[in-house]
């Protein structure tokens, strides 16, 4: 009998010898499903089919008992996939932080603050500070006291529903006393050294995979689906923020952090108010110095302004708080040989270096590859054409010093010349790309040496589509960097436009498709149906998903809430000549557009594949115009312009709150201007607003207006 037949039997009717084999067939169907899940991000089967064929295992194990296997998958508890938890929306996002490298980004975090509350340099400023946990981060609903959810940070708004598994851990209460209604209680997830190396070493016994670091340790814990595991799994958990609140903690950093630490939550005990910078930093190297006996990792210090009524005024760049930074400890670092340079052609063209090394442990990581920036940087000069390493060049045979800095990629950071091999050569940066051959060219000021094949560059197209399928942009489940780069490689997709083809194109033979490894019936269709279902999309990510150069998440969104809707969108692009015109000058009047970006965009839309391709694409979609953020405030989708002293509130303030309340706010005045602010000393563009019939209010009037008054 075939292993599929063996498949359809019912466990009942399984014979002694076909239960033995069925066992050994979900073994391996099991472990291959894990490594591929696990491995690679493209699992080989459905999470359903995945539990389905758990399920069955177990049932014939319960039938059979004499016949489970020593690598039984019931026993496997190290990794699985998740069936999936189910997702959370956040009440409010879970932001992430700027980062500080050394004392002179911490001055400058200072000043920034000062400038955009408008305090002088020696106004009273104080701050909290606290170990920057290296673990995972958590969010947890109370209500009435009661935890209700706990959800991970997933991509900052919507996470994953880990209740069960957080109700396991001990540091967190399931009951509160005395708290707000309301109340969701942020923190961070963690291992301690101890609990680390006592679970490797059970793993290791019981011949599972060992865990790198106690960070993954937890993470791998705590998005366990069976919580009896997580609860044998010492996690620890450390709270350090809130989120959605029915009534304020406290009216300080500190005091929150205080009355959290009453509430029954874990809080960091060398947490302190600093009333300075030279004291932020004293404390930053106390904690330093302990960093190794603390018994769990942290991989910096956070400061935050510790009055939660000056926090609010800062409020938040796109995805993290003008308020608080993560002054990060230095780079760890290793010696290792260079044994090749390679050239990467990324999706602007960007011929990029990248180093081969002999892999080598860099802070608990296996390293292999590291960034080499760019030509300069191989030969030893910074961007201003300075000397970097006194001038030393990196060549293939190098002994070459590595780092790691947090999560970012490794660098190459400086070489051992008494160690050079007499016949190493000095690195030849190509003038040709890799890729299609095209001329690649170094314009004026640019230190990047980039591809003029464009569109015809198969790195450029492929990257480019990569970049299409990505969150931001298309976010088209089913089709990651993976599938695309296949069906770039069949021929089947070329430009963003032919993925809405392949529905059509393999309607009449989805064999073809089915024949590829990985791919059912069940999983084409699903694909199509979630192309499907991105035909109908926001401006923003169109415009993000164009993925041209200088035009990144935060600059899509500008853009579509400037020109509202694709019509205008292209209207505008297509009227606009680089430097000159009134399309163009509108372009670059859009607070945060530069003229580098404007050029950027403005090109593509002349240069025809480019365009072309993109009329191609568009043609498939029915684009949604962008509402502005905040529809209810009385500003939203305004223009607005700032002129004059402003007495209450700085410039960075004003136009911070503006833009959170949806407005534009832009630079000069014209036609498209609806309300000038002007406030005493206002000069030529209260003249140009008066002749323009633009309305004009002062200061109070504005505060009036958006009900900050
Ligand atoms: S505050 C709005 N405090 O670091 C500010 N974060 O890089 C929210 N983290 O996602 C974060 N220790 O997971 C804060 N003492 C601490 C922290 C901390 C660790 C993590 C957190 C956050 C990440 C940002």
């Amino acid at each position: 009998m075939s292993e599929q037949d063996l498949s359809r039997i019912e466990i009942e009717a399984l014979s002694d010898v076909q239960a033995a084999a069925e066992l050994a067939r979900l073994a391996l169907l099991l472990r291959r499903a894990n490594t591929a899940y696990h491995g690679q991000d493209a699992p080989e089967i459905s999470d359903a089919d995945y539990d389905a064929q758990k399920q069955r295992n177990a049932a014939i194990e319960a039938r059979f008992p004499a016949l489970k296997r020593s690598d039984s998958p019931t026993d496997q508890v190290g990794a699985q996939p998740s069936a999936g938890f189910s997702k959370v929306t956040h009440a409010q996002r879970l932001l992430s932080l700027g980062n500080a490298f050394d004392d002179e980004d911490v001055g400058e975090f200072n000043t920034r603050i000062r400038s955009f509350l408008g305090l002088d340099a020696d106004a009273p400023l104080a701050f909290t500070a606290e170990p920057k946990i290296d673990g995972l981060s958590l969010s947890l609903r109370y209500e009435q006291g009661h935890l209700v959810q706990a959800a991970t940070r997933g991509d900052g708004a919507v996470g994953e529903n880990v209740t069960a598994n957080a109700r396991t851990i001990a540091d967190i209460p399931h009951t509160l006393t005395g708290a707000p209604d309301l109340l969701e209680v942020r923190g961070e997830v963690y291992m301690s050294h101890e609990d680390f190396s006592a679970l490797n070493k059970r793993q290791e016994e019981a011949g599972d995979k060992r865990f790198a670091n106690p960070r993954n340790a937890a993470a791998g814990s705590l998005r366990q689906l069976d919580a009896t595991i997580t609860k044998n799994r010492p996690l620890r958990f450390f709270a350090y923020a809130w989120g959605a609140v029915s009534a304020p903690l406290a009216q300080t950093q500190m005091g929150a952090i205080d009355r959290l630490a009453t509430l029954g939550f874990q809080t960091n005990p060398l947490t302190r108010r600093c009333d300075d910078t030279a004291t932020l930093l004293a404390h930053y190297r106390d904690i330093e110095a302990r960093r190794a006996t603390l018994g769990y990792d942290i991989d910096g210090v956070v400061y935050k302004v510790d009055d939660l009524a000056l926090q609010a005024r800062l409020g938040f760049r796109s995805t993290t708080p003008r308020w608080a930074i993560a002054h990060k400890f230095p780079a760890e670092l290793a010696w290792t040989r260079l044994e090749a340079i390679d050239i990467q052609v990324g999706r602007t063209g960007a011929l990029s270096p990248v180093a081969r090394l002999t892999p080598v442990t860099v802070g608990g990581v296996v390293v292999s590859n590291a960034t080499l920036h760019n030509e300069d940087y191989i030969q030893g000069r910074d961007s201003k054409g300075e000397e970097i390493r006194d001038g030393k060049d990196i060549r293939v045979g190098d002994w070459v010093q590595v780092y790691r800095a947090g999560d970012v990629i490794p660098k190459v950071k400086d070489v051992d010349l008494s160690k050079r091999p007499k016949t190493a050569q000095p690195f030849d940066f190509p003038t040709t790309c890799p890729e299609c051959g095209s001329d690649a060219v170094r314009e004026e000021g640019d230190a990047v040496r980039r591809c003029t094949g464009g569109i015809i560059c198969p790195a450029q197209a492929v990257e480019k589509l990569k970049h299409f399928v990505s969150r931001g942009a298309f976010d088209i489940d089913g089709l990651g960097a993976k599938q695309v780069e296949q069906f770039y490689l069949d021929g089947w997709i070329k430009e963003p436009a032919d993925i809405f083809h392949l529905k059509a194109r393999f309607g009449r033979g989805l064999q073809q498709l089915k024949n590829r490894e990985g791919w059912g019936d069940k999983s084409a269709h699903k694909l199509f149906a979630a192309i499907d279902a991105r035909r109908a999309i926001a401006l923003n990510r169109v415009i993000f998903g164009l993925g041209l150069r200088h035009v990144g998440d935060s600059s899509a969104n500008l853009l579509a809430r400037s020109y509202g809707s694709w019509d205008g969108f292209e209207a505008a692009m297509t009227q606009a000549q680089v430097g000159e015109g009134e399309a163009w000058e509108a372009l670059i009047a859009i607070d945060g557009v530069g003229e580098v970006m404007a050029a950027s965009l403005v090109t593509a839309f002349h240069q025809e594949a480019e365009r072309a391709s993109i009329d191609r694409l568009v043609a498939e979609l029915e684009i949604e115009p962008v509402e502005a953020p905040s529809s209810e405030s009385p500003v939203a989708g305004k223009t607005v312009v700032f002129t004059g002293t402003l007495e209450k509130l700085t410039r960075a303030e004003a136009k911070a709150r503006a833009e959170a309340l949806g407005a534009k706010v832009s630079g000069s005045v014209s036609g498209k201007t609806d309300l000038l602010v002007a406030g005493p000393g206002a000069g030529s563009k209260a003249k140009k607003a008066a002749e323009l019939g633009v309305e004009t209010i002062d200061e109070d009037g504005w505060l009036t207006l958006i009900g900050d008054a």
